[in-house]
């Protein structure tokens, strides 16, 4: 039970700027403390704009899911069909995955979860997949509590700053 139900929504254009906001501010937490501040920058001011949402928001492979709180957007998931890069058959990623950190600790996350993952779940083949920077052990013990386990590393560049990260697979035994 969270301490605060959101409404799980699909996202729509109207959304983007929302979406790049909260991004934004959260991109940092999944990041080594070190991350230089210009390479943080140079990755959200590229690739979390509300031009890049609309984008993932247009595209037919993809699906945003929100969760409102008293109509504020609390958090974000964005399951994408998207192949592993390797050690894995899996073919839907979940590639991003916020909640804004009033929100944390408070179950919203696993509501979120809870849909992302029936979301990815209609549309795998094989099983889901993600990337996580491997000094994130919040979001990591989050994942393998969601089934997720670590199947093998794989590098993550921002800006110039290059991390490692873990490759995690959930298996979809149903679907496999
Ligand atoms: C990752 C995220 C969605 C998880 O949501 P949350 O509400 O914080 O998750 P929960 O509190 O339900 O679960 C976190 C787990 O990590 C544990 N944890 C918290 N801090 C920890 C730490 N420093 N070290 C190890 N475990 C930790 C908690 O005890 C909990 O474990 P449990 O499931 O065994 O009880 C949220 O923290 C978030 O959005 N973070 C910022 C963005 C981010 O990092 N996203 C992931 C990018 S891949």
């Amino acid at each position: 039970m969270a301490d605060f139900e959101p409404n799980i929504l699909r996202a729509t254009p109207d959304d983007s700027e929302d979406l790049s906001r909260l991004s934004t501010a959260l991109f940092h937490l999944g990041c080594p403390a070190h991350t230089p501040a210009e390479d943080l920058l140079a990755f959200t001011s590229r690739e979390l704009t509300a031009q890049k949402f609309r984008e993932f928001i247009d595209d037919p492979g993809n699906a945003i899911l929100l969760a409102r709180v008293s109509n504020r957007l609390a958090g974000f998931a964005l399951v994408a069909q998207a192949p592993a890069p390797q050690q894995s058959r899996a073919d839907v990623e979940l590639r991003k995955f916020y909640v804004d950190t009033p929100f944390h600790g408070t179950g919203l996350a696993n509501v979120l979860m809870k849909e992302a993952l029936a979301t990815a779940e209609a549309a795998a083949k094989a099983g889901i997949w993600l990337s996580v920077f491997s000094g994130n052990p919040r979001a990591i013990a989050f994942y393998q509590r969601w089934g997720f386990r670590i199947i093998g590393e794989k590098t993550f560049v921002v800006g110039k700053d290059h991390q490692q990260d873990y490759l995690m697979e959930n298996e979809t035994p149903s679907r496999a």
